[in-house]
């Protein structure tokens, strides 16, 4: 199934390292990052996990639930975890969903056959407290991904749902921000400190405070 920016995340019943989940009802009103990896005791995806697992305390100042997914069997899940406190120094920290029978992967066009076998690419969904997927991203099973980037577009998407803005290249928490097609100059200014007209299409602004 294809999903697109906008649509509710599908939800699913699955096994996962923390036990069953219903999907929906885990993830509760927080954001969340499903990502799927393609498989258990394999170099990128051991730092990759570790990674993450480092990273919690980011996630959680971000209200963000993360959990993982392959293809794999719940038991491979937990033989293959120790390794990766192991080799990163970061003990897993967060659930992975078995999904032997590619249902949840199915359900979010995971698997990918030009990659190589029916194992999940390294697929990315930022699901947002309304349950609606907010980003996508697929790298390749030879890439491994760049989780200080998911981190700073989760920062970009909660900035820009709170306020008529949108962010610019590369831009991190503390820069300026980029004022709706939608507002008027009249009415950003009135709304927004600092605004400066660059073109009448490019009107930047300092940051709303949150
Ligand atoms: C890896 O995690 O290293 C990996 C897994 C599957 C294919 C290629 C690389």
């Amino acid at each position: 199934m294809s999903l697109h920016l906008g649509d509710v995340a599908p939800d699913f019943n699955a096994d996962t390292t923390d036990g069953r989940i219903d999907f929906h009802e885990w993830k509760g009103d927080s954001w969340a990052v499903l990502f799927s990896h393609p498989a258990d005791y394999t170099p990128v995806c051991t730092t990759e996990l570790g990674r993450v697992a480092g990273l919690k305390g980011e996630f959680d100042k971000r209200g963000t639930k993360v959990i993982a997914l392959s293809v794999d069997p719940i038991e491979d899940h937990r033989g293959w975890a120790p390794d990766i406190g192991e080799v990163t120094g970061n003990a897993l920290n967060f659930p992975i969903i078995a999904d032997p029978d590619r249902k949840v992967a199915e359900l979010y066009d995971m698997i990918h056959p030009g990659e190589g076998d029916t194992s999940t690419v390294r697929s990315v969904f930022v699901i947002g407290p309304d349950n609606r997927i907010k980003l996508s991203l697929t790298y390749p099973k030879s890439v491994g991904r760049n989780f200080d980037e998911l981190l700073r577009v989760l920062d970009a998407l909660q900035a820009t749902e709170k306020a008529p803005i949108a962010t610019p290249a590369d831009w991190r928490p503390g820069d300026r921000v980029i004022v709706s097609l939608a507002v008027s100059t009249d009415e950003a200014r009135k709304m927004f400190a600092n605004v400066e007209e660059r073109k009448p299409y490019l009107r930047y602004a300092d940051a709303p405070s949150a």
